[in-house]
């Protein structure tokens, strides 16, 4: 195992997680908000986040790469599956793993924007500030993190690590 050591905790991860569900639930009891998770990252925290939200909701989903094979961004974003949800009027949540340089945010609000939502949030389980490049920040903010590079809990290296259930730092 390459891992060199745990940066957040399961338990960390599902106590905080929670708070979040809780401030959504908060800002959109009555909203019928659409979720939409950004693939594939986002998958654990996508369903552990909507889990808490226990009032009417919908979900969706949005495939964006921007990485290629390292651990560097290759600063190209591509849409890998549009959402199916006809978004115009409506309370748009977008759930995703991490906010890095912010490339991949900036297109996909972007793109979800153009469709005529009533409102548009971001709720990121990880934020990188010193990465930044695009001009953006999130609504909604589980850990914010320092510039390693980090794995696990739907976080790749080469498409593996995904399925550990904590974040970890990648030796280097
Ligand atoms: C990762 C991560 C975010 C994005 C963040 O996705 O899941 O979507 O990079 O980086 P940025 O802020 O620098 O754009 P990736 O493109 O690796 O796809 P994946 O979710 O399928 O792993």
């Amino acid at each position: 195992m390459e891992i060199e050591r745990v940066l957040l905790t399961q338990e960390q991860l599902q106590t905080r997680i929670a708070e979040l569900g809780a401030a959504l639930s908060a800002d959109y009891a009555d909203k019928t908000p659409v979720f939409i998770g950004v693939l594939k990252g986002a998958v654990h925290f996508f369903t552990d986040l909507t889990l808490q939200f226990p009032h009417p909701c919908q979900y969706d989903f949005i495939g964006a790469s921007s990485y290629g094979d390292g651990t560097q961004s290759s600063g190209q974003v591509k849409l890998t599956k549009d959402v199916m949800t006809d978004l115009q009027g409506r309370h748009v949540i977008i759930v995703e793993d991490i906010l890095d340089t912010g490339l991949t945010l900036r297109f996909v609000t972007d793109w979800l924007r153009s469709k005529g939502p009533a409102s548009l949030k971001l709720c990121v389980l990880l934020d990188k500030p010193e990465r930044r490049k695009a001009k953006l920040s999130a609504d909604y903010i589980g850990f914010t993190i320092p510039n390693e590079f980090v794995v696990g809990y739907g976080l790749d290296y080469q498409e593996l690590y995904r399925n550990l259930p904590y974040v970890g730092v990648l030796k280097p």
